[in-house]
C-alpha cells in the first residue's frame, strides 16, 4: 500500500503523490500557505510532485507552480528527496486551457521548465494532452528527442485513450499514465486502460482523484463514502484514495492540496484497509 514504483524503473515513490495545481490556479493561497503544504507533504514521507508549465494563472505566469515548488523544496533542503513530474504541451491565453502539441512549442516548454524547475534533467516529463491538430508522432517524436538530449529522464502521457498509449508504445519507452479517474469517473477501470498499464508496468496516475477541484465537494455529500468513513474513523477523502490504492499496486494518486489539513489527511490514505466488499460497494458508486 505504501510504495510504487515509477513504470518498471526501479524507482520507488510514496504511493500518494501530491497534486500541486491549487497552488497556482485562480484561487491560489499565498506563498506562505503554499510552501507549507509542500512541507507538510514532504515531512510526512512525500516524495512525488506533479505540476505542469501551465498551472499558474494565464500565459504570462508560465511556470509559477514549477518555480513555486522549487524554491520550496530548496527551503527545505529536500530537492534530492522529491521527484518533480511536469508536463508540456498546453497554453493558458487569457487563462483558458488550450491544448498544443507542436514539436517546437514542446521543446520550447520543456526548456522553461528545466530552468523553473533549475535542473538539467527533468525525472518525468509527461505530455499533456494528445493535440488533435498534430500528428500524434512528430508530438512524440520531439519528446524522444529530448530524452535523448538528456533533458527528460522518464517520458509519461496524459489524457490518452488505450489506443493512443498502444500507439505510443510502438514508439517509445512510457513510464506513466495520467487520467481523470474517481469514485464518480470509473471509466479508465471499464475500458482497460489501467488493466493493460498493469500488465505493460506502467505506473497509472489518477488525477482528480477525489472528485477534482470543486467536484470534490461531492465527497461531504454522497451517502455512500460519508458511512464508510464514519465506519473506519477516517475522512472521505481517506476512503477515495485507499479505493484507488487498493485498485492495483501500479497506481500512484495525486490528490491536490492547498491546505496542511487536506495533504496531510490524503497522505494516511496508506494506512487504511478497505475489505473485499466496501470495494464492490465504491466499484457501483459510479453507475448510480
Ligand atoms: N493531467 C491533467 O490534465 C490534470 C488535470 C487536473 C488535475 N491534474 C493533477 O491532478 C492533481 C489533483 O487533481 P485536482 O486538484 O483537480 O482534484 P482533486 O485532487 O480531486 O481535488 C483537489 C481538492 O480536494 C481537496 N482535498 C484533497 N484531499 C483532501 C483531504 N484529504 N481532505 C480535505 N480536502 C481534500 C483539496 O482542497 P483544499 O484546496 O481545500 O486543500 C483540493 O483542492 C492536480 O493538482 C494536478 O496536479 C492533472
Amino acid at each position: 500500500m505504501k510504495q510504487r514504483e515509477l513504470g518498471n524503473t526501479g524507482l520507488m515513490l510514496k504511493a500518494i503523490g501530491l497534486g500541486a495545481m491549487p497552488l497556482s490556479i485562480s484561487g491560489r493561497p499565498d506563498e506562505t500557505q503554499a510552501f507549507a503544504v509542500i512541507e507538510a507533504f514532504v515531512a510526512d514521507g512525500g516524495n512525488f510532485i506533479d505540476t505542469a508549465n501551465v498551472y499558474c494563472l494565464d500565459d504570462d505566469d508560465i511556470g509559477h507552480n514549477e518555480r513555486l515548488i522549487r524554491r520550496a523544496l530548496d527551503s527545505l533542503g529536500a530537492n534530492g528527496r522529491v521527484m518533480v513530474a511536469t508536463k508540456g504541451g498546453l497554453r493558458r491565453p487569457g487563462g483558458a486551457w488550450v491544448v498544443d502539441g507542436d514539436p517546437g512549442w514542446l521543446r520550447q516548454s520543456c526548456e522553461n521548465s528545466l530552468r523553473a524547475l533549475q535542473t538539467d534533467c527533468i525525472g518525468l516529463y509527461q505530455l499533456h494532452a494528445v493535440d488533435p491538430k498534430v500528428d500524434f508522432r512528430r508530438s512524440l517524436e520531439a519528446l524522444v528527442k529530448l530524452q535523448e538530449e538528456g533533458k527528460v529522464r522518464y517520458l509519461g502521457l496524459s489524457n490518452v485513450s488505450p489506443a493512443q498509449l498502444e500507439q505510443a508504445l510502438d514508439f517509445t519507452v512510457i513510464a506513466s499514465v495520467q487520467n481523470r479517474c474517481n469514485l464518480f469517473d470509473q471509466q479508465d477501470f471499464h475500458n482497460g486502460l489501467i488493466d493493460f498499464c498493469q500488465a505493460r508496468r506502467i505506473t497509472y496516475i489518477p488525477y482528480s482523484p477525489v472528485g477534482g477541484h470543486h467536484g470534490h465537494l461531492r465527497l461531504g455529500q454522497e451517502p455512500l463514502p460519508q458511512q464508510l468513513a464514519t465506519r473506519y474513523q477516517c475522512s472521505p477523502y481517506r476512503v477515495a484514495l485507499a479505493w484507488l490504492l487498493h485498485k492495483g499496486r501500479h497506481i500512484l494518486p495525486i490528490p491536490g492540496a492547498s491546505k496542511v489539513a487536506s495533504i496531510r489527511d490524503s497522505l494516511r490514505a496508506t494506512e487504511l484497509k478497505l475489505n473485499a466488499e466496501d470495494i464492490a460497494v465504491i466499484d457501483r458508486l459510479a453507475g448510480q
